[in-house]
């Protein structure tokens, strides 16, 4: 069944719910680039928000997928199946050797990483996790009540409790939250929504010692920043130390809705057979997706690929900042890179559009890049003259 451009918004309209804002029609993509129903293509600097780290269509990922939904798709959790132990194995010797649970997104991850705070706490009563301001986790109750940007929350109240607050950066302000019910720290180690703020150095350190010094969980969420994303496979690997526990989803199935949390091993007794579960959580098909990312990761020299064409797009979008006196600053790692601008985002996102180029913004006033792990330098370069020239006309028109 086919229909024309028209009658599918007109659909859209009708019977979508109104809770995005959609601009192009995109039908096609393939590697950095996608196409619209008109036949126009882009650069595709958003990659999904994240998602499609390999590029759009990547052929290992694609052949992976084709082959095991004429196999088996999907079973329940009441049965093992051939892939879930492999993509576990492969996330466990991808960070800190740990355990594994497979969900659907981003949210449930989190959501699943809260519940095992909670059930490791129970015994002492101890349930409060200290969250960060800016940070986002996803838009389920509980992870509403942990993300920190209350104007997500507007209308849903009450909130889920047992969520305190602290500056991010600021270990100080993290001390002052502990109490007796605290139980974990929760925290990006970039984050992405807030406005690509990576943590620093001393803070992720600081944070490992206090959890240590008074028995708390250090979870991370590594949804956004995670899978290859900074330039390491997992955003923390930048920072010598290790989580009791993370999130994952994005990019772990390349576009196959995947999510996951890790626990290290110690925990594994915490959540038994009956505490928690997911009907759609590590099938066949969606592990055979993810199974097909590590691969490319091992195989494709992606990593390597983030950290010289990341290194090399900083230093050309540190030119613009340069050049235009509202450009304040870039910041970020690898390929998760954010121009700080002092003006209104629209016209210049919407400038970059016309010319061919996605991107997408985050916190107030930060103009975002999630470009695909696999975008070449000379894809790089087209990315910023674009962007140089919508800055030229988009600030004109603010
Ligand atoms: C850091 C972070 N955590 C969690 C989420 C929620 O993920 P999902 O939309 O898959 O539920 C997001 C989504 O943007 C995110 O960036």
């Amino acid at each position: 069944m086919t229909h024309d451009k028209t009658t599918l918004l007109d659909m859209q309209s009708s019977h979508v719910l109104g809770t995005y804002s959609p601009s192009l029609m995109l039908v096609k993509g393939e590697g950095a680039y996608v196409w619209d129903i008109d036949g126009n293509r882009y650069l595709d600097f958003a990659a999904g928000i994240s998602v499609c780290n390999l590029g759009h269509c990547h052929p290992r990922v694609t052949a992976a997928i084709r082959e095991q939904a004429g196999k088996l798709v999907h079973v329940s959790n009441l049965y093992y199946n051939e892939n879930q132990p492999q993509l576990a194995t492969l996330i466990a010797e991808n960070s800190f050797g740990g355990r594994v649970f497979f969900a659907n997104s981003g949210a449930e991850a989190n959501e699943g990483l809260i519940k095992f705070a909670r059930k490791w706490g129970s015994a002492e009563g101890r349930y409060e996790i200290v969250c960060m301001a800016d940070s986002f986790h996803g838009r389920t109750l509980a992870t509403l009540a942990a993300t920190g940007r209350s104007k997500y929350r507007q209308g849903f109240a009450p909130d889920v409790e047992g969520f305190a607050f602290a500056e991010f950066n600021n270990l100080d302000s993290v001390r002052a939250k502990i109490g007796p019910k605290t139980v974990a720290v929760l925290c990006e180690p970039v984050q992405g929504e807030g406005g690509i703020i990576p943590a620093t150095p001393e803070f992720l350190a600081g944070l490992r010692q206090l959890c240590d010094e008074q028995k708390l969980l250090l979870l991370f969420d590594e949804v956004q920043c995670g899978m290859g994303r900074t330039g390491t496979m997992f955003a923390y690997q930048n920072y010598g130390i290790e989580p009791d526990g993370m999130s994952l989803a994005k990019a772990l199935g390349n576009g196959f809705p995947m999510g996951a949390f890790e626990l290290q091993a110690k925990y594994a007794d915490v959540l038994v057979p009956g505490t928690h579960a997911s009907t759609f959580g590590g099938t066949p098909l969606a592990c055979a997706a993810g199974i097909a990312v590590f691969e490319a990761f091992a195989e494709e020299h992606i990593l390597e690929n983030v950290r010289t064409v990341g290194a090399h797009l900083q230093q050309a979008l540190a030119g613009l900042c340069a050049k235009y006196p509202a450009v304040k600053a870039v910041r970020g790692a690898g390929l998760m890179l954010g121009l700080v601008v002092e003006a209104d985002l629209k016209p210049v996102l919407a400038a970059a559009k016309a010319k061919g180029l996605l991107a997408l913004t985050a916190g107030e006033n930060v103009l975002r890049l999630l470009p695909p792990l696999v975008i070449t330098i000379d894809q790089a370069d087209q990315a910023v003259t674009i962007l140089d020239q919508s800055l030229a006309e988009g600030l004109v028109q603010a």
